[in-house]
């Protein structure tokens, strides 16, 4: 297997970073790629408005979803103290993937001075070299024959990339772009949002009053970058059914596009959220975060993104249901249940039944919520088996 690393500061991750990672990806025909956010020394704290080593890791993590193979974010430089070496980073990795043949990726101004790094010797024992470089650099001679020396000198195997997709920006003005409330088509989508929920760079966005646009960068934010696809697909879902049956349609798209909102959150962070906005939890609620992502996923919504009561309740119970839904909520509990990327035994006969008739497709899927659970010996909520007895005794249903 063949894994790219590249390092950066990454403050923040631009669209420069993953055309370089994606050209390397795809000639060197990585297997994967590893970015490695820079441990920043104090002294060297670029300015005011950078980012946190945290916010820099998720803000990596977040743009592995616009990347072409497998990619992983480590942290192993921010957790190393003091100095930080690219030696002691690629033994590290070596001890992980001994097997595996690694590629370091970088660019021109590191590949020449790459002599004068610590332990260049180790670096290409452990590692191959790959330098970005496009055939128009004025500095292609100069890499070429740096190739010849690292190669007789260290006995180091290099390759110099073309980057053909060269995006001409810099950190440093995407930063300043940013505080002037522009250089959003240099991020992706999801660090886009990210710097606006969190207030990076100088942007102040009211989140209670985003757009449409904003608005759906800024939840994409939240979520494991595999999460993405399932809600950008419950949000057209939602849209979809409201126009059918008759429930608002903006309310839907934005019931749709939060309902996961805080679902990547582990035990501590739910509970940190319902002491904060004073949620209780009964005891099944307090022992599962599927059960917990609804309830603080509302409240988020609310506070957070200043939603209606109607949102805010149908993300509230898009996960266990109860009796007498509203069209919104059933909506959401539906759309969140059959979007296109859903795929488990049965999907199809529950999107056919909830194209016919909404309650009956309720119905169905909260039977088959509760036989799912049941047969993995997983405690049923009870609002989902007051919601199921609500909507049989509806359809006439034993
Ligand atoms: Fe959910
Ligand atoms: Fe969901």
């Amino acid at each position: 297997m063949k894994i790219g690393i590249y390092g950066g500061t990454f403050d923040p991750i631009h669209r420069g970073h993953l055309a370089a990672a994606a050209a390397a990806a795809e000639q060197l025909q990585l297997d994967q790629l590893v970015l490695i956010p820079d441990h920043v020394p104090p002294h060297k704290t670029l300015s005011a408005s950078s980012a946190l080593p945290q916010q820099r890791l998720d803000m990596a993590v977040l743009a592995t979803a616009d990347l072409p193979c497998k990619a992983e974010v480590l942290d192993l430089e921010l957790q190393r103290q003091g100095k930080s070496y690219t030696s002691d980073t690629l033994r590290a990795l070596h001890q992980r993937w001994p097997e595996e043949e690694l590629w370091l990726l970088m660019g021109t101004d590191m590949f020449l001075s790459f002599h004068t790094w610590h332990e260049p010797e180790v670096i290409a024992q452990l590692a191959s070299l790959a330098a970005f470089s496009r055939s128009a650099d004025p500095h292609r001679r100069e890499m070429e024959a740096q190739c010849r020396y690292l190669q007789k000198t260290y006995g180091a195997r290099t390759v110099l990339l073309d980057n053909p997709h060269l995006v001409e920006i810099s950190s440093t003005q995407l930063r300043q772009a940013l505080t002037e409330g522009k250089g959003r088509e240099y991020l992706t989508e999801p660090v886009y949002g990210y710097i606006l929920r969190k207030g990076l760079y100088g942007t102040q966005a009211d989140l209670r009053h985003l757009s449409r646009e904003d608005l759906q960068a800024a939840a994409l934010s939240c979520l494991k970058p595999k999460r993405i696809r399932h809600v950008l697909g419950t949000a057209a879902t939602a849209v979809e059914l409201a126009r059918r049956y008759g429930a608002p349609e903006e309310a839907a798209w934005q019931a749709g596009i939060l309902h996961d909102c805080t679902k990547k959150l582990e035990l501590d962070e739910q509970l940190e959220l319902c002491c904060r906005y004073g949620l209780e939890l009964d005891d099944l609620q307090r022992q599962a975060l599927k059960l917990q992502h609804a309830i603080t996923g509302a409240a988020v919504a609310r506070e957070v993104f200043g939603m209606s009561p109607e949102v805010v309740s149908a993300i509230r119970w898009h996960t266990t249901g109860r009796p007498e839904m509203t069209v919104l909520e059933k909506v959401i509990y539906l759309a969140d249940y059959i979007e296109p990327s859903r795929d488990f035994p049965g999907v199809e006969q529950l999107r056919q039944t909830v194209y016919e008739d909404l309650d009956r497709g309720m119905l169905l899927g909260l039977e088959m919520t509760i036989e799912e659970m049941q047969e993995r010996g997983s405690p049923v909520h009870q609002d989902t088996l007051r919601a199921r007895d609500w909507f049989a005794e509806k359809e006439g249903v034993k």
